[in-house]
């Protein structure tokens, strides 16, 4: 191509990039931040299917149960498989621990000194992070950009109420610490074109409700919880709408019916569930009672106080329960964790909500 050709081709080019929105736009500023802030948020009635233990295996060119919305580790999930469960029809919520350092990330390096606090007590190798340092916002930053490379169109920064735990900083960290934060990571996220979602943090839901996009609970029938999220589901103030709640209950089950080849359950009467904070409660009437079905006016079609909820085990693998009694199993693959096989994030957050609700709640 002779040069008097190619200078109006570059001419053109030049004036076609200028008008796309760069993605690094100055996050100060409001104009920009508005024009820019178009990403997907789900619904308010939506499913979803959450796997902390395993990624979903997709080899086979299929996904079951088609939730619309999974939400899976982001460092451990692949692009590959974050891609293709976007061409199988699903959205994807990206879960990375925001406020604890783990020593097994390809990141932990990025942490400084200064960053780290108290070491948790159950596990080894994970340490609270002082989320008011410039550098800890950093590194979250970069875990953002992943999220984004990645294909995720959501994130799940976790554990951000570090507030609530003996963590050995000091000053110590309060909820507004966690509120200023918050606000960092949500901004930064959506200018990237994902929403945010976060999980627990009932205390200060009000407060972060402009800052994401949907709410995950986990266990608010068990702990008497639910209806802190009556606010966040209708519209709290004028001019605002109200938002995707997502809870998750746990039970234990024996199942001696079959599976489908794509892991559906073939016969839900052949379920035996029980739960350790219902003795006496199983089945249908467990069912019922985690789905807050016997709240007066609520169904399946019109879920108390808007809430989604699905039921799994604690070990956050394939399994998954929904209100109406269908259950299923993704088909999932092992993760090469390096070290730590096993890993249940799980167990963790169950520790963590029993000290701060002061021990377990209908304990004999
Ligand atoms: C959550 O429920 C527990 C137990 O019923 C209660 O003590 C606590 O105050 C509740 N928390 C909020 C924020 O409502
Ligand atoms: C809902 O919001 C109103 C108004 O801010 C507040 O008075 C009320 O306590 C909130 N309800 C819950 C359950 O948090
Ligand atoms: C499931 O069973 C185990 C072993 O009995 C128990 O420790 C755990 O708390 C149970 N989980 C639930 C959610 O009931």
């Amino acid at each position: 191509m002779k040069p008097t050709t190619l200078l109006p081709l570059l001419l053109q080019i030049a004036a076609f990039t200028s008008a796309l929105p760069t993605a690094d736009l100055p996050l100060s500023d409001p104009v920009e931040a508005t024009r820019i802030a178009d990403y997907w948020k789900p619904p308010i009635k939506s499913d979803i299917q959450f796997i902390l233990t395993g990624i979903p295996d997709i080899d086979d060119g299929y996904i079951n149960p088609k939730t619309g919305i999974y939400e899976l580790d982001m460092f451990w999930t692949p692009a590959e498989t974050m891609k293709g469960l976007k061409e199988l029809g699903q959205r994807t919520v990206c879960y990375f621990s925001a406020a604890t350092a783990e020593t097994w990330r390809d990141d932990y390096k990025d942490f400084q000194k200064q960053d780290l606090g108290l070491e948790l007590p159950d596990w080894p190798g994970e340490r609270y992070l002082d989320i008011r340092r410039d550098n800890v916002l950093k590194v979250m930053k970069k875990r953002i950009d992943i999220a984004k490379e990645k294909g995720c169109d959501s994130i799940e920064p976790d554990n951000v109420d570090v507030y609530s735990n003996e963590n050995g900083f000091k000053p110590v960290i309060t909820p507004d610490d966690t509120i200023a934060y918050l606000h960092k990571l949500s901004e930064y996220a959506r200018s990237k074109g994902m929403s945010v979602g976060i999980k627990n943090c009932i205390e200060i839901l009000g407060d972060i409700f402009d800052d994401v996009d949907f709410a995950i609970s986990e266990e608010c029938v068990q702990y008497l919880n639910c209806t802190v999220y009556s606010n966040f589901t209708t519209a709290p103030r004028p001019g605002t709408e109200g938002k995707a709640v997502f809870e998750v209950e746990y039970l234990n089950y024996t199942y001696s019916g079959g599976w489908s080849d794509q892991g559906i359950a073939l016969d839900p009467s052949k379920f035996r569930t029980n739960n350790v904070n219902f003795p006496g409660l199983t089945n249908e009437k467990l069912r019922r009672k985690l789905c807050n079905l016997d709240e007066p006016g609520a169904s399946l079609e019109t879920p108390y106080l808007k809430i989604n909820t699905i039921i799994k085990t604690l070990d956050l693998d394939g399994f998954v329960m929904f209100c109406d009694g269908t259950a299923a199993k993704t088909q999932t693959k092992d993760v090469e964790t390096g070290n730590r096989p096993g890993l249940n994030r799980r167990s963790w957050v169950r520790e963590k909500s029993w000290r701060r609700m002061g021990g377990m709640p209908f304990d004999p």
